[in-house]
């Protein structure tokens, strides 16, 4: 449970908030990138989602590297600090009607505090 919102914080000017990494590096670099696998058309396809879906008061941002390289496409949601992987369009559809729209999870696309980047290969 996070302590980060205070009382007297302004209230939230999104109600969910999405950080879609689209860092990109050069061919053959060991950690990879989550744009070498498919992250910028993930992203564009995650924005148009929400808003064909009907979604309100949800960002949808290209993110620099979140530092979880080898377990991408990654994202991560605010205000609940949530991370998914979504590898493919499904993926985004599950996330953004589960989480996003319906206030739940989808536990096997979330990546936990010391996943294994090894399992993602
Ligand atoms: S390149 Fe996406 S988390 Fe690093």
């Amino acid at each position: 449970m996070s302590d980060a919102q205070q009382s007297d914080d302004p209230p939230l000017f999104y109600d969910r908030h999405i950080f879609f990494c689209t860092n990109a590096r050069p061919e053959g670099h060991p950690r990879g990138s989550c744009a070498a696998k498919g992250s910028v058309k993930l992203r564009d396809y995650m924005k148009a989602r929400a808003k064909e879906l009907g979604i309100k008061g949800v960002r949808v941002n290209s993110a620099g590297c979140l530092d979880r390289c080898e377990l991408g496409p990654t994202l991560v949601i605010y205000p609940e600090g949530v991370w998914y992987r979504c590898a493919t369009r499904e993926d985004v559809d599950r996330v953004l009607e589960a989480h996003v729209r319906d206030g739940g999870r989808v536990p096997d696309l979330m990546l936990r505090p010391g996943d294994d980047p090894e399992k993602a290969k």
